[in-house]
């Protein structure tokens, strides 16, 4: 499997987070010295960072089996003890968009956790009774885009949260330059580099990006990636030299246009382009805000000078004319 290929097996191999690879290196060879399971770990951040890539790495790390699931995907209780009873000891459960569980199985999840027990109700009415089932010690990881939206009796059985950050262009290089080697594609420094500054930080965006780009390359080019060649393709697919793409741009010039550069709420930000509020939240903001495009205020969001210029539209009443 292409995908499986692209991703690091090692904390050794894994680039970028380094402030979350140094704890969790010394995190992980403690609880392996003590021989105990990793405590509960909670990943948050943007998408596509490699919450689940992490995780993966964390049970290689551990030597330890890993099963993964989704929030949405553990409808009830009865699912939830299902993987949990199949786990062995120090076993690690994934579970992505664990914000999504729903709140009938957050509750199973909580002695699970904590005492590494499942109470289960048995029987109805009078006859019903509840008995304990002991678990395996495990390791829960949780990854969200939102860890706001966690209950708090849920985020306080974390013992460790991890929040991702993008990436810069240079450890996207780095990523790009590494997945070409594995899949063979052949692309200079210089491609690279230019295919890490459309990606927005984020290393699944390159990875896709890459893949188009050598179409571009074998096609029209000779099939080498070159700043040139990266160029000309990522015109072709609608992202500009900073990686934005239609709808990040849509985003700024409805703010500029329509509501004056803002503060515009972000509901009706989202109404006015046709988007979830929640995708332009989770997928567009970090981005736009970490290159210092888009500001929050308590009264919406705002475009900055930066967006103006970058979209090449004069701010209302700053143009120089009439002289
Ligand atoms: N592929 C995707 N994310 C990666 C990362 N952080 N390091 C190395 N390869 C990757």
């Amino acid at each position: 499997d292409i995908e499986a290929s692209l991703r690091p097996k090692t904390l050794e191999e894994y680039i970028g987070q380094e402030k979350v690879k140094e704890n969790l290196t010394v995190f992980i060879e403690a609880a392996k010295r003590r021989g105990e399971a990793l405590d509960h770990c909670l990943l948050y951040g943007p998408p596509g960072l490699g919450k689940t890539t992490l995780s993966g790495i964390i049970a290689n790390e551990m030597n330890v089996n890993i099963r993964i699931t989704s929030g949405p995907a553990v409808e009830k209780p009865g699912d939830l003890a299902a993987l949990l009873t199949n786990l062995s000891e120090n076993d690690i459960l994934f579970i992505d968009e664990i914000h999504r569980l729903p709140r009938t199985v957050e509750e199973v999840l909580y002695p699970a956790m904590e005492d590494y027990a499942l109470d289960i109700i048995i029987g109805k009415g009078p006859s019903a009774r509840s008995i304990r089932i002991d678990l395996p010690k495990f390791t829960l990881i949780g990854a969200t885009t939102r860890a706001g939206q966690l209950t708090s009796p849920l985020r306080d059985r974390f013992g460790v949260m991890m929040r991702l950050e993008l990436y810069t262009p240079e450890e996207l290089s780095q990523i790009i330059l590494r997945s070409a080697a594995i899949l063979e594609i052949p692309c200079d420094r210089e491609g690279a580099v230019e295919l890490a500054r459309r990606s927005r930080g984020t290393p699944r965006i390159a990875n896709r990006f890459l893949k188009r780009v050598r179409d571009f390359a074998q096609v029209i080019g000779d099939g080498t990636i070159t700043k040139e060649l990266a160029a000309l393709a990522l015109d072709k697919l609608e992202v500009d030299p900073l990686g934005l793409d239609s709808i990040d741009r849509r985003m700024l010039r409805t703010i500029i246009r329509n509501y004056n550069g803002g503060p515009v709420g972000l509901d009706t930000l989202a109404a006015a382009i046709g988007e979830e509020s929640i995708t332009l939240e989770d997928v567009y903001e970090p981005y736009l805000m970490q290159i210092g495009f888009l500001s929050r205020t308590p009264r919406g969001r705002c475009a900055t000078q930066r967006a103006y210029d970058h979209l090449g539209i004069p701010r209302a009443g700053t143009e120089k004319n009439a002289e």
